[in-house]
């Protein structure tokens, strides 16, 4: 089991836990670009799938720049990779937000591992990076999606009519997020 010490220590994942992240390495190319090739149909509508070389090298130097704090969720048992986070457009100062964007990859879908997954983002969010809100823009029939957040505590903040162009159409979404304080409060409920 690989566990990136700037993330997680795999002593204090939760009893039971299926699932760590990582920060994504070059030699994770392979397998990532294969795994997002694998997920175009899941994808559809909702994200554009990486599957250029060079744009996942960038995307690596971004992470290892602390520009984006990308995250593999990866494994326990196998160390594959099943889906990525990535805690973009990190803002300091008086708002210490960030943006939340994931995808689970085939043929990992519906096994429930981003609803394990997002518990551990969180701590990345509130304790390592110490934010104090993070968003999710979610297309309103995106379900899955809405769940996800829902389970983890995020509150719905508003509805953005044509907010983001995703494969060529500007595309309604709910703003869904979570402050420190909500974190708080859901943890000790825990
Ligand atoms: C959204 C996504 C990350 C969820 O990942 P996942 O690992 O399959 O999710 P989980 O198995 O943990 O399930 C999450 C929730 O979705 C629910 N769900 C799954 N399929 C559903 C469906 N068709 N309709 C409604 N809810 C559904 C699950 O029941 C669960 O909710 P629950 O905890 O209330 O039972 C995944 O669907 C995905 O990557 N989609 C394509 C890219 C995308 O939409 N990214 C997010 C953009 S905002």
């Amino acid at each position: 089991m690989v566990i990136d010490p700037l993330q997680l220590d795999g002593r204090r994942l939760p009893h039971g836990s299926r699932v760590y992240l990582r920060r994504p390495m070059l030699r994770d190319r392979a397998e990532f670009l294969a795994r997002q090739a694998a997920s175009r149909r899941l994808f559809r509508g909702r994200a554009a799938p990486l599957t250029d070389p060079r744009v996942f090298a960038a995307y690596v130097r971004r992470v290892h720049q602390g520009l984006t704090a990308g995250l593999l969720v990866c494994r326990i048992e196998d160390d594959a990779i099943v889906g990525c986070v990535n805690l973009s457009q990190i803002v300091r100062g008086p708002f210490q937000s960030a943006y939340m964007g994931y995808q689970v990859f085939e043929p990992f879908a519906n096994q429930r591992y981003m609803s394990e997954a997002l518990p551990l983002v969180l701590t990345v969010v509130f304790r390592h990076l110490k934010l104090h809100r993070v968003e999710a823009n979610i297309q309103p029939e995106n379900l899955p999606s809405i769940s996800l957040v829902t389970g983890a505590g995020f509150r719905r903040e508003g509805y953005s009519p044509r907010y983001l162009k995703i494969a060529g159409r500007w595309r309604d979404h709910e703003r869904w997020a979570m402050t420190a304080e909500t974190y708080r409060d859901v943890s000790r409920s825990r």
